[in-house]
């Protein structure tokens, strides 16, 4: 899968995407990232990429030209363009499977108070990652790209996420324990040293039940 991340401050990335999962998933070539900084095609002499809004309003909107003309320049047949954007939908995790399936998945990065409406004629899709406003869409897009990356056959054990919260989108994961049994005076639940699969199996999921309900309970119907 490539990915190709738009944005104006293209060395954030660095330090997040050079260590670990996503790092040892570039090095196997199961994931190539590439940066565009739109700033490169900027049509103004002064490489300006940001105008104020017309009708007045605070702050400053990014022109359309240098995104339309890079995402022009870099998608082809098979990309998909998503813009991140606090007004997209929802990121959630059946998102990131889906995406995970993309050839090439481009990400445009937001900064300042948003984006000329017109940027949209080449996107297709927005995306949020929360109601909360960042100042700009490259944490959004680390945020993609990891979710998106582990579901990437071959980067992660297929049984971990499986496992995982959300995978399942109507639950939470249980809880899980690892060495030792009694951690000054917190033990480990019986059930699961009791070697009963099933009975291991029941204690996971009505755990998983009880977690939902009581933490995500818009996730229950
Ligand atoms: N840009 C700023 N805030 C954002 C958010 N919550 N999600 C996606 N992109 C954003």
């Amino acid at each position: 899968m490539r990915i190709s991340i738009v944005s104006l401050f293209p060395g954030m990335f660095e330090s997040v995407f050079n260590d670990s999962i996503i790092k040892r998933a570039m090095d196997s070539n199961l994931v190539t990232i590439d940066y565009y900084n739109f700033r490169d095609y900027s049509l103004d002499p002064h490489k300006k990429v940001d105008d104020t809004p017309f009708g007045g309003g605070a702050g400053m909107l990014l022109m359309c030209q240098p995104i339309i003309d890079c995402i022009n320049d870099i998608k082809t047949d098979d990309s998909l363009v998503v813009l991140l954007t606090p007004s997209g939908i929802p990121f959630k995790e059946s998102i990131a499977y889906d995406l995970s399936k993309v050839k090439h998945l481009i990400l445009i990065c937001g900064h300042y108070e948003g984006f000329d409406e017109r940027v949209k004629s080449v996107v297709d899709m927005e995306l949020s990652i929360g109601d909360y406003v960042l100042t700009g869409g490259e944490i959004p897009a680390m945020v993609i790209v990891d979710a998106v990356t582990r579901l990437i056959p071959g980067v992660i054990n297929e049984e971990s996420h499986l496992n995982d919260s959300f995978s399942d989108p109507l639950v939470l994961d249980y809880p899980n324990y690892t060495k030792p049994r009694d951690f000054r005076g917190m033990l480990v639940p019986e059930v699961l040293l009791s070697g009963d699969h099933k009975k291991i199996d029941e204690w996971r999921k009505s755990q998983a039940d009880l977690k939902t309900r009581e933490v995500r309970p818009d996730l229950k119907s």
